[in-house]
């Protein structure tokens, strides 16, 4: 029986959902903007100062601050900003906001063509590149870094690293920053992604260490340039080496392709089950509906277990993280 205070309550629900889609567009924008970082440093910010200091239309920046304030990420008091109720979780999760609006948008936009199976032929979708890897960096410090130092320290010395899928390049600089006699490769299938992370490097000064190189993982011969790499990393991509089948070919690859290899560090976000819909954490559905709409296959935890026995490598730790659900380090030998 509808009453009108069911119909006022699923109204609401509807304005908080379409909301909902509005404001996590512009936490992904005021990341980039500068404006949460504002906000979580000095727990303030004057609208139209901010828009001046940044070179911003002061109307579009208002409206990027009400369609915050409209789901409690942010409180306005007349031209005042201050964190809301949901700001310390958003903000912990803001790599998120922008991997889905910013990175990922255009597969979600596209989502009725995606589905049709006439469509999902050839190279039938895009993302942006830059904006993921942009994500994937700070996802990378917030989420994958404390587990990543534990595994490195428990690799032992070490003298040569290949990351797959290097992205930015941030680990590898890392590591090179931390460990100054070590060199790094690094793999990635975007050129324009090897561009920006070879001119990072430059611009660190470590381009005598540091080199790139644009390539298929599933696809890699070997290399001179390989030998003596020791260490193997790979994070936020192993699920592109799936399905099984595939996975399991490459990662018995790797042996071959690396033969100097001792330890294989691969980190990634799996597929997660049996959680309730109505309990779905952040990121999780952005993750698995955007590789659905892809086509691409994610692992569960348990998956990867088969493919490791199967592909020679020996998993001595898997170490696993709260903060960001299904974010799992795997320590292979
Ligand atoms: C989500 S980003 C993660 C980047 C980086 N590993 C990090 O931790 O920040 C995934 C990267 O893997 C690259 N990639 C995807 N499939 C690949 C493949 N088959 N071979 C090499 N690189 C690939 C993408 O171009 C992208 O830069």
């Amino acid at each position: 029986v509808s009453t009108p205070f069911d119909d006022d309550a699923r109204k609401r629900s509807a304005a908080d959902i379409f909301n909902s889609a509005v404001a996590a567009t512009a936490v992904g924008a005021a990341w980039e903007l500068g404006g949460l970082d504002e906000l979580h440093e000095r727990g303030v910010l004057e609208v139209d100062d901010f828009a001046a200091a940044n070179d911003l239309d002061p109307g579009a920046t208002a409206a990027m601050f009400r369609a915050l304030a409209s789901v409690g990420v942010v409180q306005r008091d007349a031209g005042k900003i201050r964190p809301g109720a949901s700001f310390t979780e958003v903000y912990r999760a803001k790599a998120m906001f922008y991997w889905l609006c910013q990175g990922s948008w255009e597969l979600f936009a596209k989502m009725p063509s995606l589905l049709r199976n006439g469509n999902r032929v050839g190279d039938f979708h895009r993302r942006d590149a830059k904006a993921i890897s942009h994500a994937s960096r700070e996802a990378n410090r917030a989420f994958f870094d404390p587990v990543f130092w534990r595994a490195v320290e428990n690799v032992g010395a070490f003298s040569s690293v290949a990351d797959l899928g290097s992205g930015s390049g941030e680990r590898l600089i890392n590591l090179a920053q931390r460990y100054p006699g070590t060199r790094g490769i690094g793999l990635d299938i975007s050129a324009a992604t090897i561009e920006m992370s070879a001119a990072e490097v430059r611009r660190r000064g470590l381009s005598d260490r540091i080199s790139f190189l644009a390539a298929d993982v599933r696809a890699l011969r070997p290399r001179r340039e390989f030998a003596g790499v020791d260490l193997l990393t790979c994070f936020m991509m192993g699920h592109d080496l799936w399905p099984r089948e595939n996975a399991v070919a490459s990662l018995r690859a790797l042996r071959e392709i690396f033969p100097d290899a001792r330890r294989f560090l691969l980190g990634d976000t799996v597929r997660t089950t049996d959680v309730p819909d109505a309990e779905i954490p952040v990121f999780t559905l952005a993750f698995e509906t955007g590789h659905a709409l892809m086509g691409v296959y994610l692992p569960t935890a348990e998956e990867w277990g088969t493919v490791f026995a199967e592909s020679g490598w020996r998993c001595i730790a898997t170490h696993r993280t709260d903060a960001l659900a299904g974010t799992v380090v795997f320590e292979l030998e």
